[in-house]
């Protein structure tokens, strides 16, 4: 069984004249350890697709299995610890707490841990320090560059221990020298065994991942191994 598996998704938004038909009949199966990148057009339904995958979102119609679990008969508790433990997100943003510190932020994800103040700490730090920020913990995220910013989101990541991480875009505010640094990053998280798919426009940054999928207009119009992994 796939770590993740869609069966004939569709995604309507609105209704009569307002009507988008965001997904229409994905099926796609993803397993444990995956790369994936996730390319289209503007509005093709990227983010559609994976806002259903983090489970922020439901589906219309077709069903989602996470881990064998059939996603659409979980109560909201049930999503809510998948939200939290099993599941990151990266964004575009960044989508830090900014009036929250970056040690702050990067803890966060182990607000409902039983673990003793003194080992969050060993934790958090140990993140930051994996992403190379560790001098900038007592900063604001609007203290911080682009690039650091971001790698705070992936300490964060880091620091949940998620074993599925999700990217909208994690490159897109980032210039071309700070979105490598980042995607060295995420290929380092994933060569450590974590689940990573990420939407972007940038063939660059697609050219990390080991699997290319493509959609247009709701639907996968290829999906490629990748022969010329950037190294
Ligand atoms: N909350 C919503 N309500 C209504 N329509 C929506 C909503 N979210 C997305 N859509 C529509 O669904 C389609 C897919 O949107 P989505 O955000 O998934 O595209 P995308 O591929 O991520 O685009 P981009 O590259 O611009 O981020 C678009 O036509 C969009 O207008
Ligand atoms: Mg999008």
């Amino acid at each position: 069984m796939p770590l993740i598996k869609l069966q004939n998704i569709s995604k309507v938004y609105g209704k009569n004249d307002y009507k988008t038909e965001a997904l229409k009949n994905i099926s796609l199966n993803i397993d444990k350890g995956e790369y994936l990148a996730i390319m289209g057009p503007s509005g093709s339904g990227k983010s559609t697709l994976l806002n259903i995958i983090g489970c922020m979102d439901n589906q219309t119609s077709g069903k989602y299995y996470l881990k064998d679990n059939d996603i659409s008969l979980m109560n909201n508790k049930e999503l809510s610890i998948i939200r939290n433990q099993s599941i990151s997100f990266i964004f575009q943003h960044f989508a830090l707490m900014k009036d929250y510190t970056i040690y702050d932020n990067v803890e966060l994800p182990l607000s409902f841990r039983k673990i003793t103040k003194r080992k969050k700490k060993g934790l958090v730090m140990n993140c930051l320090k994996e992403l190379h920020i560790e001098e900038q913990y007592k900063k604001k995220p609007n203290q911080l560059s682009g690039g650091q910013q971001q790698r705070a989101a992936i300490a964060r990541a880091l620091c949940s221990d998620a074993k599925i991480i999700l990217a909208d875009e994690p490159t897109g505010a980032l210039d071309q020298k700070t979105g490598k640094d980042i995607m060295n990053i995420l290929t380092k998280l994933n060569n450590q065994g974590k689940t990573i798919i990420i939407i972007t426009h940038d063939p660059l940054i697609a050219s990390y991942c080991k699997r290319i999928l493509t959609i247009k207009d709701g639907q996968i119009i290829s999906d490629i191994i990748n022969e010329h992994i950037h190294q």
